[in-house]
């Protein structure tokens, strides 16, 4: 999978993205980061200037159109020409990084991890002039409400959550199963040696060497931390995984039948089993 960044900080993101386990999928090549200045396309050659005040007054500059628009076609170029020309026209996604978007999740990032390119547009200043949005923007994406100072951080976020749910990209595939917001339910507490810490102990059960009974245990404290800790994600939870209804007791075999019942008119039977 390939992230390409558009972006005035290309070394931020080479930074925070090339190490540790993003940085050994880059290196065997299961993914790949392109984070592209913006600045090497604007149109002033002197200053490199990709910034203007914004009409109709007010505090700020907003970032043009145009560089933005020139580095999306430059990007867009190279995936048209690495994948052919069968999938030149298959849409690429291009995520504009913004406090007005959508907020990001792990639903989401599942379904960006399904996508072979994905285009990150990350803001800077004031933000960036409408147009441009218009002609490129497919989604709007925040990573909470709140303003941070540019978009490189929200990005790389996001494309770590992406990139751990690419194959291969982490060393045991169940992992990216088992643990928190899988189901809408957060992951169960866990243990490591030794037995024993500070007085408090491992819970015997899983010291039992019984699977089953382990997985029931761990299913009950992720349903109990999730009311707990997230009781938004619990009720979804509870949506999508109603309990069961509990089994009717058998009624006891009705006695012969007497007159009475023989009395009974044949169309109330036949009603009842519709
Ligand atoms: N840019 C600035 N703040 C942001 C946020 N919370 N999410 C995404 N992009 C942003």
């Amino acid at each position: 999978m390939n992230f390409h960044i558009m972006t005035l900080f290309p070394e931020m993101i080479e930074q925070g993205l090339g190490t540790s386990i993003l940085g050994r999928a880059r290196d065997k090549g299961l993914i790949s980061f392109d984070a592209v200045n913006i600045r090497d396309y604007s149109g002033d050659e002197k200053h490199h200037k990709v910034d203007d005040y914004t009409y109709g007054g007010g505090a700020g500059m907003l970032m043009q159109a145009q560089p933005i628009y020139d580095c999306y076609r430059a990007i867009m170029a190279g995936i048209e020409q690495k994948s052919g020309s069968a999938d030149a026209d298959k849409k690429v996604r291009l995520i504009y990084v913004t406090p007005q978007g959508r907020t990001f999740d792990q639903q989401m990032a599942m379904d960006f991890a399904g996508e072979s390119d994905l285009i990150f547009l990350c803001g800077h200043y004031e933000g960036v002039d409408e147009r441009v949005l218009e002609e490129i923007a497919t989604d709007y994406v925040s990573i909470g409400d709140y303003v941070l100072t540019g978009g490189e951080l929200p990005a790389m976020v996001m494309i770590d959550a992406i990139a751990r749910l690419v194959p291969g990209v982490l060393n045991n595939d169940e992992s990216a199963m088992t643990e928190s917001f899988h189901n809408n339910l957060l992951e169960y507490p866990q243990y490591s040696r030794p037995e024993e810490w500070m007085g408090k102990k491992v819970p015997p059960i899983l010291l039992s060497g019984d699977h089953k009974k382990v997985d029931e245990w761990r299913l009950e404290q992720s349903i109990a931390r999730t009311k707990e800790r997230r009781p938004d994600l619990y009720e979804k939870y509870m949506l999508e995984n109603p309990p069961k209804p509990e089994k009717k007791k058998r009624r006891k075999k009705k006695a012969a039948p007497s007159d009475s019942d023989n009395l009974k008119a044949p169309e109330a039977d036949n009603k009842e089993n519709t």
